[in-house]
């Protein structure tokens, strides 16, 4: 059987250990790295199907957690699945549902079987099992989707970590085992370990024995300084095979992607941009502005003079802090539709530069120009 996800090396850059590639999806094949637009509940917040294809979204995610609650996932496969129910012709990947319980559920009890805890909706008592989190992903019919894992506190203790590590290995083999379809959704393996080097070395271990086609990088940004882990990343991607994709989980911060990329991760995601953008603030190739700001009041320049987003070629500063000081939701549409317009071209810049062999130099001009002072 060829499995249903697969990845093509076109070459590594020159001086870093950057790959340039294709991710090959039963909904298209799509150049990496890349980043991941977030569409928690099936929709990615303010912008339609059209608008995402239109600014060169490839895959998008959406949440195993929030759509098992709400609508149900058999709804969703009544509706023929994930693509159909929400009109994406796409890529999809979903999160298993691990990382939400952790974050958003009250009372959770963490067993060897499973996570117990109370849904953040209304309280009542739920069960999520690896194989619970594999038949939920099953009926949802993304492309690509995550085993359940947890994801531990990064400065969490070394013995508590390696059970957890051990366990979520566990839990990898018996969502593999109850996976119904491989041969049209790819399910990654989740490589956890905190900032250990041993205990990474041994989930990396554990799951590549298993035999995945894909790898995900889980428990950063979570609280870890960005050297630590860009440290956590320059030795975990090496313990990974070179045939496979590595998607470095909720991270998508223009700096962390570059330096990402640079230690071989194919693929990111991350709420950040379109949370962000929905209280004003905006992603630039000069950092961050919040354009709510008074500064911004009579600017009738664009967000960013380096960018030509649907966004940028039509509107002002002024006239969008005014749309969102002024509760007009289209000012955060245009403000979301430029924040990912702006990840997905920085990529698009950074594969160019896998591609010249200068990607050390466009991280140089990119940090001096977006105001990072680090090395
Ligand atoms: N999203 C961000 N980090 C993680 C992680 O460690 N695990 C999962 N499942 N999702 C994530
Ligand atoms: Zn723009």
């Amino acid at each position: 059987m060829e499995p249903a996800i697969k990845y093509r090396l076109i070459k590594t850059e020159k001086h870093t250990g950057a790959r340039l590639g294709e991710l090959i999806t039963p909904h298209g094949t799509f150049p990496t790295p890349m980043f991941m637009p977030v569409g928690t509940q099936a929709s990615v917040k303010s912008l339609a199907p059209e608008e995402l294809d239109a600014m060169g979204a490839g895959v998008i995610l959406s949440n195993t957690y929030h759509l098992w609650l709400r609508p149900g996932e058999q709804i969703v496969k009544e509706a023929g699945g994930l693509h159909q129910f929400m009109n994406w012709k796409k890529g999809i990947l979903t999160d298993s549902g691990g990382f939400q319980v952790f974050s958003l559920a009250k009372n959770r009890d963490i067993t060897e079987e499973g996570v117990h805890f109370k849904n953040h909706l209304n309280g009542s008592k739920m069960f999520l099992s690896p194989e619970k989190a594999i038949q939920i992903e099953n009926d949802l019919g993304p492309d690509i989707m995550m085993s359940l894992d947890e994801c531990p506190p990064f400065f969490e203790s070394y013995d508590y970590v390696s059970k957890s590590v051990a366990r979520t290995s566990r839990w990898a083999e018996r969502g593999l085992k109850a996976h119904q379809h491989p041969d049209y959704q790819g399910l990654f393996g989740i490589v956890q370990g905190a900032g250990f080097k041993d205990l990474r070395e041994q989930s990396a271990k554990d799951l590549v024995s298993l035999d995945f086609p894909g790898y995900s990088i889980g428990g950063l940004s979570v609280g870890e300084s960005k050297a630590e882990m860009n440290h956590v990343l320059d030795f975990t991607t090496p313990l990974l095979p070179e045939n496979k994709p590595r998607y470095l989980m909720g991270v998508g911060s223009a700096d962390a992607l570059i330096d990402g990329a640079i230690r071989g991760v194919d693929m990111f995601d991350c709420v950040l941009p379109t949370r962000i953008a929905r209280n004003g603030t905006c992603m630039t190739s000069h950092g961050r502005l919040v354009v709510k700001n008074a500064a911004y009041a009579h600017d009738f320049g664009p967000l960013d003079d380096n960018c030509d987003c649907y966004t940028c070629r039509n509107f002002s500063r002024a006239y969008i802090r005014h749309l969102i000081k002024a509760d007009e939701t289209f000012g955060l549409r245009l403000t979301s539709y430029h924040n990912l317009y702006f990840l997905l071209h920085l990529m698009k810049q950074v594969r160019q530069a896998i591609q010249d062999d200068n990607l050390l130099e466009f991280r140089q001009d990119f940090f001096e120009m977006y105001g990072f002072n680090q090395k």
